[in-house]
């Protein structure tokens, strides 16, 4: 049994959810359930792994990825997930956007139409901005109280002339786990139309009971999967993920931007996925338990005590996509409430598209005692 009860003392590590509250909320006296890193203790193993690196033969000079690490990859997708990956499927990164931004330097052209589906996770806008590559929204609906790819739309879409659809499966924010059936539709829309398609996977080993991530190379393997061990296992600041490709053109263009631009992890990232996918099995369904649990929580709590915040249990990922339009406040009044008086830093929703300003982003990733404090917080600040 792992103990996901006690709260990490972050502050003054720099952590970028801790330590950046005033640089990115103005005032450091915050609760922090903003950026996507949990405050739970690391698989034990990871430690000891790293530690053992660090101390044995004190050499830091140029590491490869050896077979170890690629048997670790393999065996955890397999287990994991019933993906099957041959080593050479498997191209290690140091980021899965660093990892997005290679592909559409190399895969796509300069001026070519990329989709995203908002609300969706903010880097994706920006690093298709910056790479000058023309930035296409097909928004997710909601249908049942369920968000859902709108297949018109994304249709529409493509006929006009898309080169690269970048999806994230599982979906940051709105925490979709997608259906088999939807990335068959996904899949056959992309292969009618011909559209390159890239799933970022990075939230596919954190998946709730009566839900299973479908790796998007099961159903269409000509497609690219980013995915990684970072959030899983939150070593995000270690900086280890991996590109799954098996298409062998595609491989090769992958395989020349990567090392066009020297993008490869660090010694202490290869040991730490090695650490993380042999021994963390355990750990991750202990997590997971915990984390659907706490999503459980977040949603009776509000529903008894505020329940015009409209909250849902996500099918993955642990951030939860709160409505506060029932408020009647401007974006700006709901973010300033937020910060000023509930003393809590979410992410406000308009980080994720246009039109979004009424939600907030939760991160649950912390001990259940902590969440209530601060869920006490914002239903005290709107009551
Ligand atoms: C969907 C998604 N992709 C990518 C990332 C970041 O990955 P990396 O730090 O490896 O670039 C995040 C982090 O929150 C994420 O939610």
């Amino acid at each position: 049994m792992y103990n996901f009860d006690s709260l990490l003392q972050r502050r003054g590590s720099d952590s970028t959810k801790w330590d950046a509250l005033k640089r990115d909320f103005g005032r450091d006296d915050l609760m922090p359930f903003w950026v996507a890193d949990m405050d739970f203790p690391v698989l034990p193993e990871i430690v000891e792994a790293l530690s053992k690196r660090s101390t044995e033969g004190q050499t830091f000079g140029y590491t490869f990825a050896g077979q170890d690490y690629f048997n670790s990859v393999i065996a955890w997708n397999k287990t994991r997930h019933g993906l099957d990956l041959e080593k050479d499927e498997i191209i290690p990164v140091p980021g899965v956007v660093t990892a997005i931004a290679a592909l559409l330097l190399k895969v796509t052209k300069e001026e070519d139409k990329v989709v995203i589906n908002p609300p969706v996770y903010t880097p994706f806008f920006q690093v298709i901005k910056d790479m000058n590559r023309q930035l296409v929204l097909s928004p997710l609906i909601q249908k049942d109280g369920k968000y859902i790819i709108d297949f018109a739309d994304l249709e529409e879409k493509f006929r006009h002339g898309a080169s690269l659809y970048l999806m994230c499966s599982p979906h940051n924010p709105v925490g979709r786990v997608w259906t088999k059936e939807e990335l068959e539709q996904v899949t056959q829309l992309c292969r009618k139309y011909n559209v390159l398609l890239v799933s970022d996977e990075i939230h596919g080993d954190i998946v709730f009971s009566g839900h299973t991530h479908i790796p998007i190379l099961n159903v269409c393997p000509e497609a690219i999967a980013i995915s990684a061990p970072s959030k899983t296992f939150n070593i995000a600041g270690l900086k280890s993920s991996t590109i799954l490709v098996k298409e062998p053109n595609i491989k090769k263009k992958v395989q020349e931007a990567i090392d066009c631009l020297h993008l490869y992890p660090n010694l202490f990232a290869y040991e730490a996925t090695k650490a993380a996918y042999r021994h963390g099995a355990e750990w991750l369904n202990e997590l997971n338990a915990y984390l659907e649990e706490s999503a459980r929580f977040t949603v009776e709590y509000l529903r008894e005590y505020l329940p015009q915040i409209g909250a849902y249990i996500p099918e993955g990922t642990y951030l939860m996509w709160l409505d506060f339009s029932a408020f009647g406040l401007s974006d700006q009044e709901l973010e300033s409430r937020m910060i000023n008086v509930a003393q809590v830093a979410l992410n406000p929703g308009v980080e994720y598209g246009q039109g979004y300003g009424q939600f907030m982003r939760l991160n649950i990733g912390v001990p259940r005692f902590y969440l209530e404090e601060g869920l006490k917080h914002i239903v005290d600040a709107f009551k």
